[in-house]
């Protein structure tokens, strides 16, 4: 029994060094996929950039974080005042990010509060997102 156990935790340990801790380098087709996904599909540029007093978002700061300018709609809501910096992704592994965007929440921490939208998005479409962000 117990030897049993010592080879679980073995091959759990092979199993995790075995992998490589960042993903091979993306191609440009998908950097220009999330690109165009981050900002007109799924709009992360919207809310996660800071804006000037004519509302129109600065874009040397793209993607560095804002104030959320409005309150929830509904009572009783969780609802965030900001919208972190996400140029570069700082802080955020690959593989939290692709679980934040295709289920919601990055697996290790809560989901974030509104009105930050419950992503479910594709693996594919994730993962360019991902991959264009880091270029930020
Ligand atoms: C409607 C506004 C809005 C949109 C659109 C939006 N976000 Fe957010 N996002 C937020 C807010 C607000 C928070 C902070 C939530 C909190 O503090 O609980 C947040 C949090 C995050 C976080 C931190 C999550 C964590 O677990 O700490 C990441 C990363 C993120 N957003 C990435 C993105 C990406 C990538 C997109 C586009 C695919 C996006 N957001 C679209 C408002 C938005």
């Amino acid at each position: 029994m117990a030897s049993g156990v010592g080879i679980v935790l073995l091959v759990t340990a092979l199993g995790v060094s075995a992998q490589t801790p960042q993903s091979p380098a993306p191609s440009s087709d998908s950097v220009a996929r999330g690109a165009y996904l981050a900002t007109h599909v799924a709009m992360c540029v919207q809310c996660h950039s800071p804006r000037n007093e004519k509302n129109d978002i600065i874009e040397s700061l793209r993607f560095t974080g804002a104030a959320i300018p409005f309150r929830s709609p509904y009572r009783n809501t969780e609802w965030a005042p900001l919208a972190p910096n996400i140029r570069g992704l700082p802080g955020f592994t690959d593989e939290q990010i692709v679980a934040l965007l295709t289920e919601g929440h990055t697996g290790d921490r809560p989901a974030p509060r509104r009105p930050m939208p419950p992503f479910r998005m594709a693996p594919d479409d994730a993962r360019a997102i991902v991959a264009f962000l880091r270029t930020q």
